[in-house]
């Protein structure tokens, strides 16, 4: 089973505050669902109740040590419970979808990642551990322009990345 990670992030690897993302780029949002529709995603428990429900055509697994239980989710206590849960039923790439604390955790186990940067600096209280990517090979990659609508900047521009650990 291969272990993605899916993440934006911004010019000082800000990646969201008081549990909430930082901008709205509707072609990422896009993006994220056809990368991850039909497959397990795996988040922490601040960001499933940041999202609020589990997203459609995506089995949810939530990490928590406490009692957190919600509809139509999987909760695991451990990691290698969560992941056993995903290869038993048969998944062949596995989503890690934040936040600060699980991708921390978690990108040791990571294979491929697929990363948004985005051209934001901004006030935030989650981050990303700045990534070394000498060890990592570039698949992919894909400018997006911002977005001007009455003179106002409604969406950022960003670079979409995959990368293949080497
Ligand atoms: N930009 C992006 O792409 C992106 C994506 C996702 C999230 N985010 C942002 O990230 C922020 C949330 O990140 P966060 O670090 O505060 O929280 P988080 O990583 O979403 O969740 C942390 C929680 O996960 C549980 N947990 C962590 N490690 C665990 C382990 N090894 N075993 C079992 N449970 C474990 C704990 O839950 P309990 O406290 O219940 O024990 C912990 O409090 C928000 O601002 C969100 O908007 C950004």
């Amino acid at each position: 089973m291969t272990i993605s990670m899916i993440v934006a992030y911004g010019k000082n690897w800000e990646i969201g505050l008081n549990n909430q993302m930082l901008w709205h780029i509707s072609e990422d949002f896009k993006n994220f669902k056809t990368i991850t529709s039909g497959h397990h995603i795996m988040m922490g428990r601040k960001t499933f109740e940041s999202i609020g429900k589990p997203l459609p055509n995506r089995t949810s697994i939530v990490l928590t040590r406490g009692d957190f239980k919600h509809e139509g989710v999987h909760t695991f206590d451990e990691v290698q419970k969560a992941f056993d849960f995903a290869k038993e039923s048969g998944e062949e790439e596995l989503f890690i979808i934040g936040g600060a604390n699980i991708y921390a955790t978690l990108f040791p186990y990571v294979d491929k990642m697929y990363l948004s940067e985005v051209d934001y600096e901004g006030e935030a209280d989650a981050f990303l551990k700045p990534i070394d990517f000498s060890s990592w090979d570039l698949l992919e990659e894909k400018y997006y322009e911002n977005i001007i609508k009455n003179g106002e900047m409604t969406s950022p521009s960003w670079t979409f990345r995959v990368y293949n650990k080497k």
